[in-house]
């Protein structure tokens, strides 16, 4: 019978859904997806929490869904986070080393990182992750382990990620008043990234977008870190939405529409009169009608896509990505996006869905719950310090805001069939 503290529960709300996940932590730290609860969310656009009532009922929904599911019941959970407030900064932070033979010890490279957390960042801000980046050692760069190396200055530079204090408390209180207490908040795109990219992809350079249904999220890792991430207000609901108008149909059918139908593929474009939409039961010439659906669609997808290209050139981010794009959400299953992505971006791109994951094939093979599956896999991470090459000194987080984070904890599930 496993122990109490080898379950962690994570719950992903999303601007169209709020997943629940329960992992059970396996010997060899692979993590089983025993259950999990979707539901559809009110209360959220964009990644941000609108209405707290709404937002809240949906959590309760989906927490009950998952508990109903497993038998285990929740009474702490990870929670995911984005929207545009999200920003990131870099920081880099000397230290003198004056041990015998100058040779760099733990306790030097723990306070290093203790003086690079105290970032002066204004009360309206939030730290959310602090994670190194790289070292240098008289000023060569790159160095990825500093221990036992010799120098008279060691310097860490962090990147550190940070959001809007108010949108994060309504996040928290909407989850609070499912009674739900919170482990920690995860960034949603580091989330992702953790589900859906292999080692190789983050160690050579890759770029990571979690596109939703009102968020992009975006990740870019090399030499196995996370450099930048991005969140896009925009998503698969924008291209709903411009079918309902474009159509002149109803939201939920244009939803339909867009899922059985869209494709962004050139080829499709060529057969489009061929395909048959007559049992939506649409008044219109069906060729003339899939021909405005693949304009509306490539128009709002090109304008997403290029949207985020800009942004990453803008940082200079764009070159030395050998791996490309790696595409999740619940937006990577529209047909033909790795195609235009491709061409976009002039780089490779696949549909990323989570790995090193054990489950239900639904919760494991469908993108739209990458993020879920990442908090569980990020979580496990934190719980057990498993090294993931970029941790900060997340210890140094304020502890008052809030109050109820508990980081390096084990969380506690209540569980009337522990089998
Ligand atoms: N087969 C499909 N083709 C096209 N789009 C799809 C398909 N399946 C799902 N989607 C779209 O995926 C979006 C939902 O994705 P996801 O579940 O990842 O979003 P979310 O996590 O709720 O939102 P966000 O992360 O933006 O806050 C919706 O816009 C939905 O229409
Ligand atoms: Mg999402």
């Amino acid at each position: 019978m496993p122990a109490r503290g080898d379950y962690i529960a994570a719950i992903d709300i999303g601007t169209t859904k709020v997943s629940t996940f329960i992992g059970f932590v396996k010997k060899n730290n692979v993590i089983e997806i025993k259950g999990y609860g979707t539901t559809e969310c009110r209360g959220m656009k964009k990644g941000l929490v609108v209405d707290i009532n709404e937002a809240t009922k949906s959590i309760l929904n989906s927490v009950s869904l998952a508990e109903k599911s497993t038998n285990l019941f929740i009474d702490s959970a990870y929670i995911g986070l984005t929207g545009k407030h999200i920003s990131f900064l870099n920081n880099w932070t000397e230290l003198n080393i004056s041990s015998p033979g100058k040779i760099i010890r733990k306790s030097d490279i723990d306070r290093l990182i203790s003086n690079a957390n105290k970032v002066n960042l204004s009360s309206e801000h939030y730290i959310l992750h602090t994670l190194i980046k790289q070292f240098s050692i008289d000023d060569e760069k790159e160095i990825m382990d500093p221990l036992g190396l010799s120098t008279d200055k060691l310097a860490v530079e962090l990147l550190i990620i940070y959001g809007s204090i108010t949108p994060i408390k309504n996040v928290i209180n909407s989850v609070k008043a499912a009674n739900i207490e919170i482990e920690d908040i995860i960034l949603e795109a580091l989330a992702s990234g953790e589900a859906v990219l292999t080692p190789e992809e983050k160690s050579s350079g890759v770029i990571m977008l979690d596109i939703g249904g009102g968020t992009t999220d975006v990740a870019i890792y090399r030499n196995k870190k996370m450099i930048f991430t991005y969140c896009l207000p925009v998503g698969g609901d924008l291209i709903t939405n411009d079918i309902s108008i474009g159509l002149n149909i109803p939201f939920a059918k244009a939803e339909e529409i867009k899922k059985k139908f869209a494709n962004l593929d050139h080829n499709f474009y060529e057969t489009l009169n061929k395909i048959n939409m007559g049992d939506l039961k649409l008044d219109k010439n069906k060729a003339a009608l899939n021909i405005r659906l693949y304009s509306i669609v490539s128009d709002r997808v090109k304008e997403l896509l290029s949207l985020v290209k800009e942004k990453i050139e803008a940082y200079g981010f764009l070159n030395a990505i050998p791996c490309g794009i790696v595409i999740t959400g619940g937006t990577s299953n529209l047909k033909g996006i790795n195609a235009l992505s491709e061409s976009i971006f002039n780089m490779p791109a696949r549909t990323g869905i989570p790995v090193d994951i054990e489950g239900p094939s639904e919760a494991i093979s469908n993108p739209a719950y990458s993020t879920a599956a990442g908090l569980l896999k990020y979580a496990n991470q934190i719980k057990n310090f498993i090294d993931l090459g970029q941790f900060g000194d997340r210890k140094q987080k304020s502890r008052s805001f809030a109050g109820r984070f508990r980081d390096f904890i084990l969380k506690v599930l209540r569980s009337s069939n522990l089998d």
